[in-house]
């Protein structure tokens, strides 16, 4: 027989009516669930306003996603969440590249590329070359994998948040490996840039006292078959959101040194303009399980 409402009992009331739940792993998941929000509500005792409130925030996070936004992630992504995810998911103990966030700004189907391109359609920002070498975790080069780049243009925005001024497919674009591993490409220099804040969840970080930047970076997903696909960002090691990435998003291993150079000679045979700048990243990929 089912047990009436309790406040002492509330959390195992809730769990005993899963008894009749078919599936195991969604009922460990939901008495979890059930356990973890009994215990945060016993903790933070709201007043029935202030839960009100609550469900405001969950309502309009809700009404701000569709195709081309989604708040929920975002929700995720500021509250640490999403690293979370990625990092238990894949731990890189093996010397592999670490992974971060994908954040919502990747776009299938960006262009295939020629290597060396350059991935900039609307001419802004300092040019840059990126290069480096795709490997096992033993050093064993891994030619044919994909290298799927995006980016922000100089004003900090995406092509898909800017679709009546930036390009279509401006600073994206996926690149196979050569022979030895080896992959470059021609962009600018990242630049730092704020998540969305014009939603629900700009109004709680800054209710949080938290600003909204992520530090410059350039997204990487890495992919061939046999390996686990890698995704990833590099990151400006200089930036001066370093060590305050909205979205948590850093980790050592992935800052990279953007060399500031002004040489007509190499900018030529790089086929960039003067000054550019460079970045080298290598990436290890681990076999799949
Ligand atoms: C991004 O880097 O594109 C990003 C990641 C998380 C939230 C917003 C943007
Ligand atoms: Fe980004």
């Amino acid at each position: 027989m089912n047990r009436l409402f309790t406040e002492a009992g509330s959390a195992d009331i809730v769990v005993e009516r899963l008894a009749e739940c078919g599936d195991p792993r969604f009922r460990e998941v939901m008495e979890s669930a059930i356990r973890h929000l009994h215990a945060f509500v016993k903790d933070v005792q709201p007043t029935v306003e202030e839960w009100a409130r609550a469900i405001e925030f969950l309502t309009a996070t809700g009404q701000m996603c569709d195709d081309r936004r989604q708040e929920w992630v975002l929700a995720s992504d500021v509250l640490g969440v999403s690293m979370l995810v990625e990092t238990l998911n894949n731990r890189a103990e093996d010397g592999s590249t670490e992974a971060t966030v994908l954040g919502p700004f990747h776009v299938d189907g960006a262009p295939q590329l020629e290597f060396g391109s350059n991935i900039c359609r609307d001419a802004k920002g300092m040019p840059c070359h990126v290069s480096g070498r795709v490997t096992d975790v033993d050093g064993v080069p891994l030619p044919g994998a994909s290298v799927d780049i995006w980016q922000t243009n100089a004003d900090g925005y995406y092509d898909v948040q800017q679709p009546e001024v930036q390009p279509e497919m401006n600073l994206r674009g996926r690149f196979l490996t050569d022979p030895d591993g080896r992959y470059a490409f021609r962009t600018i220099k990242p630049v730092s840039y704020p998540v969305p804040t014009d939603g629900p969840v700009g109004d709680i970080l800054s209710r949080m006292g938290r600003h909204a930047w992520r530090p410059a970076h350039i997204h990487f997903i890495v992919s061939k078959p046999g390996y686990r696909r890698l995704v990833t960002h590099i990151f400006a090691h200089n930036d001066p959101y370093i060590d305050s990435d909205a979205v948590f998003g850093v980790k050592d291993s992935l800052l990279v040194e953007f060399r500031e150079h002004d040489d007509d000679a190499r900018a030529h045979d790089l086929g960039v303009a003067s000054p550019f700048c460079t970045a080298e990243f290598d990436i290890r990929l681990t076999r799949q399980p």
